[in-house]
């Protein structure tokens, strides 16, 4: 994780129009944690994650900004949903399940990077285990020509495995009761534990059952995991997943403006709003949750918010929670201009994915940049008149103009298709005009 501010804002770039602080403000968080690492251990200790508040209207891009990231990052990373969890002591989600998600996220991530060093180990270990179901052994005392005789076919067996010829042939393995991983965070550890040492005795219990006819591409995946539990040192990668959660990890915690509590309103809110926040604070400030591979500190997390607030305020948190987010991003409302690009120059846009889908009908689909033009227009015009729902609403104007084509895509197979701004406008300009009818329809 070593991009510097500007390479991370130029990736978020390729899929975020604008928002040019909430970028500039991750990237610098990120870079942050890398300085760190790189110093001394005691001043390291010392220097904690400065939070982030994310502030923006709905479908101006925070959770896009968080899911690219999410691709993007080789750190531990989870994005949670504020709203899900309840407080301690009432039936749901704790606020600590966030913290051994991310741990398990950690784990996920430093078990594939071994996967993948001892990619070469496992592979063998997968053959060999199939061909020795596929080859019967050799007779006790055979002669040497036998033996040499039995190698070759030994050899020419795992060709033929690796290659995938022998793909549909069946052969019976002992399936491992896969140790029925219990990453259901929700537990606490200890029930964890339990639920754990049940399913081993089941698995003993079960053995005989345990035999399975199945096809040997079936069996290399099988086998595979089987070969990486092995192989694997389960404890050492255990460790280091906690040591990076603990000094790289990031939760990106969505809407959080959903356990606000306004003031106005307050007596019909839900009283465990306020307790979810009061539960998050020694999590957010740094405090030590017990999850099943161990104990980690939450001190160097780091913590990215994001929220619409448009019932409430970021002041309707608790005020130590607000103080707990020291860095506040707000995310500009999308104009015309930013909406067009959206549409133009966003990788993998909302049209390249029509585009995409009706190809498969064997149509090509154009779009005229006059048409894009005044879709962008429409769409800023609807945020206007009506609710502004940010980019969401380019979804709505799409399906809309492209409705009618998509359901005859079929007869204008080996065609293709323009969309003029003329199309445009005589699908939308009515339904946008018509307040109340752009209420039902876009
Ligand atoms: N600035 C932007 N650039 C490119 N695409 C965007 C941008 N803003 C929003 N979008 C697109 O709009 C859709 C909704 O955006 P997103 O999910 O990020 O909204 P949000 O800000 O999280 O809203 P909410 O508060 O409702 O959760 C996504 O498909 C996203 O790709
Ligand atoms: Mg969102």
């Amino acid at each position: 994780m070593n991009l510097t501010p500007k390479e991370i804002v130029s990736y978020l770039d390729k899929y975020i129009i604008g928002q040019k602080s909430a970028k500039k403000a991750i990237a610098i968080a990120l870079r942050t944690r890398y300085r760190r690492m790189c110093l001394s251990g005691e001043l390291q200790k010392e220097i904690t994650p400065k939070n982030i508040l994310m502030i923006g209207s709905t479908g101006v891009g925070k959770t896009e900004i968080s899911r690219r990231l999410a691709k993007m990052m080789s750190v531990p990373f989870v994005k949670v949903e504020a709203s899900k969890y309840t407080e301690v002591g009432f039936v749901g989600r704790d606020v600590e399940s966030m913290i051994r998600d991310l741990v398990a996220a950690s784990i996920a991530m430093v078990r594939s990077e071994k996967e993948e060093q001892n990619r070469d180990k496992i592979e063998n270990y997968v053959v060999n285990k199939i061909v020795e179901k596929l080859v019967s052994p050799l007779p006790f005392g055979a002669s040497e020509e036998k033996k040499e005789a039995y190698l070759k076919l030994l050899k020419s067996m795992e060709e033929k495995v690796i290659s995938g010829e022998m793909d549909d042939k069946i052969i019976e393995i002992e399936v491992q009761k896969l140790q029925v991983e219990f990453n259901d965070s929700n537990l606490p550890p200890e029930m964890a534990k339990v639920q754990e040492s049940f399913s081993r005795i089941f698995s003993q219990i079960n053995k005989e059952d345990n035999k399975k006819n199945v096809s040997v591409k079936d069996a290399k995946s099988i086998l595979k995991l089987e070969a990486s539990s092995k192989l694997l040192d389960m404890a050492n990668i255990q460790a280091e997943a906690l040591k990076r959660a603990e000094d790289g990890g990031i939760v990106f915690l969505d809407e959080i403006d959903k356990i606000a509590v306004s003031q106005k309103s307050q007596g019909r809110n839900d009283p465990s709003k306020e307790g979810v926040q009061r539960d998050l604070l020694p999590i957010v400030e740094g405090s030590s949750v017990t999850t099943k591979y161990g104990v980690i500190n939450t001190d160097h997390i780091l913590f990215i918010a994001a929220g619409a607030f448009h019932l409430t305020k970021p002041s309707d948190l608790i005020p130590e929670l607000q103080g707990r987010f020291p860095l506040r991003v707000e995310l500009e409302s999308l104009t015309e201009e930013t909406l067009y690009q959206i549409l133009t120059q966003t990788k993998n846009s909302l049209l390249s994915q029509y585009q995409a889908l009706l190809s498969v009908e064997g149509m090509e689909l154009v779009f005229e940049d006059e048409a894009i033009k005044a879709m962008a227009k429409l769409a800023h015009k609807a945020n206007e008149t009506t609710e502004d729902i940010g980019a969401r609403r380019l979804h709505t104007v799409l399906e809309k103009v492209l409705e009618e084509i998509s359901f005859d895509a079929d007869e204008y197979s080996g065609e293709k298709y323009i969309i003029t701004s003329e199309l445009v406008h005589k699908k939308l300009d009515l339904v946008v005009e018509n307040n109340d009818l752009s209420r039902y329809i876009l």
